[in-house]
């Protein structure tokens, strides 16, 4: 069965003229297709390169305004505890606002165990209360005895440029199909007047910006979603949605997950398992979006470690027609977009745009 589906859809992929079937001549099942010679090597998303686009436009922007400026965008970031790798993207996080001329404040507790839920609401509080502050990031995950949920609730929506907040979950999950809803605009996400969550963004904006900047048109594609968390499954899987995708999350309850990623033309792999997604599991002439960052032995390097994604990168290449790579492909996006929120609500509580 699945053979037979993998044959059907790549007579109609744009892939197709580069394979050839041979079904075996004394069998009348097919039981695998095998296929010779001339793949295709994937187009290489170029995910470092688009979010220095991005993050150009808004240096420039900022670059613009009058030195005596009272107000530039400020993001704080909250880092509980002595993670490496969550020490690692603050630091990312805030070089970035410095090299696009924006302010960033740290509130650092490294001794995680001890700090209490009260404290983290406190500072919260402060921060949701203070001019300087556009944008609040509380880096995840937190300590086991601290509730991510109650943390996060205490975030102003306005200032949630983590897209984290149930209010603004509940935009994001809201169709806005009924009578006399406002339409908005999907297709360009600064003007949309709440946060999406950074990673899910930056998923689309790389489907929008590759083909030398034509993007790829979403509408009517099926796009699977592997995995279903809060900060990049669910909601990437709604954004696609929004952009008239027909979705399908699958995860680790799901059954046959090969069989159903045979039939995406756009995949999101957002499951944390290294390797996981097998070529043979994608449609030829796919797109694959890849958010995976696993760390992996890698005896014969200086680190000793490596990082890969959640697909087969190296085979996958040669099916499907688009793919990011990791390193370099959602990873700097994530960034971007963080930038980019802070920036949109610093221009939304300054009066320079709509609320
Ligand atoms: N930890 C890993 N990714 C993220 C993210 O996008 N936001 C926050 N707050 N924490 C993270």
């Amino acid at each position: 069965m699945c053979s037979l589906i993998l044959l059907i859809t790549s007579q109609n992929s744009p892939l197709s003229q580069a394979f050839t079937y041979h079904p075996s001549p004394t069998h009348k099942h097919i039981t695998s297709p095998t296929y010779t010679s001339h793949r295709m090597t994937a187009n290489v998303i170029d995910g470092k390169a688009i979010a220095a686009t991005i993050r150009a436009e808004l240096t420039n922007k900022l670059s613009s305004l009058p030195s005596d400026i009272k107000s530039r965008p400020g993001l704080a970031v909250m880092l509980v505890g002595s993670r490496k790798d969550s020490q690692t993207y603050v630091r990312m996080k805030q070089k970035a606002c410095a090299d696009c001329g924006m302010e960033s404040f740290l509130e650092e507790y490294p001794n995680g165990e001890e700090v209490t839920e009260d404290t983290l609401l406190t500072k919260i509080q402060e921060w949701n209360q203070d001019d300087k502050v556009h944008g609040i990031l509380v880096q995840l995950p937190l300590p086991k005895h601290i509730s991510e949920e109650k943390i996060l609730r205490e975030v102003d929506p306005k200032k949630d440029v983590d897209g984290l907040h149930p209010a603004n979950t509940a935009k994001l999950f809201s169709t806005s199909t009924h009578a006399g809803a406002v339409k908005l605009n999907w297709k360009d996400f600064t003007s949309i007047p709440f946060h999406i969550p950074c990673t899910p963004q930056g998923c689309i904006e790389l489907l929008d910006r590759i083909n030398d900047g034509k993007g790829i048109d979403i509408e009517g594609k099926n796009a699977v979603v592997v995995g279903r968390s809060n900060l990049v499954g669910m909601p990437v899987a709604m954004l696609l949605l929004h952009r008239n995708a027909t979705i399908t999350i699958v995860h680790s309850r799901t059954k046959n997950i090969e069989s159903i990623l045979q039939q995406a033309d756009i995949v999101v792999a957002a499951v944390g398992r290294a390797n996981m997604v097998q070529a043979s599991w994608l449609k030829p002439g796919c797109i694959v979006i890849d958010v995976g960052i696993n760390s992996v032995d890698a005896p014969d390097t200086k680190r000793g470690y490596k990082l890969v994604g959640d697909v087969n990168y190296a085979e996958a290449k040669e099916v499907c027609e688009w793919i990011t790579p990791v390193p370099g492909g959602v990873g700097p996006m994530t960034i971007a977009m963080l930038l980019r929120n802070t920036v949109n609500s610093w221009e939304r509580a300054t009066g320079q745009k709509d609320q």
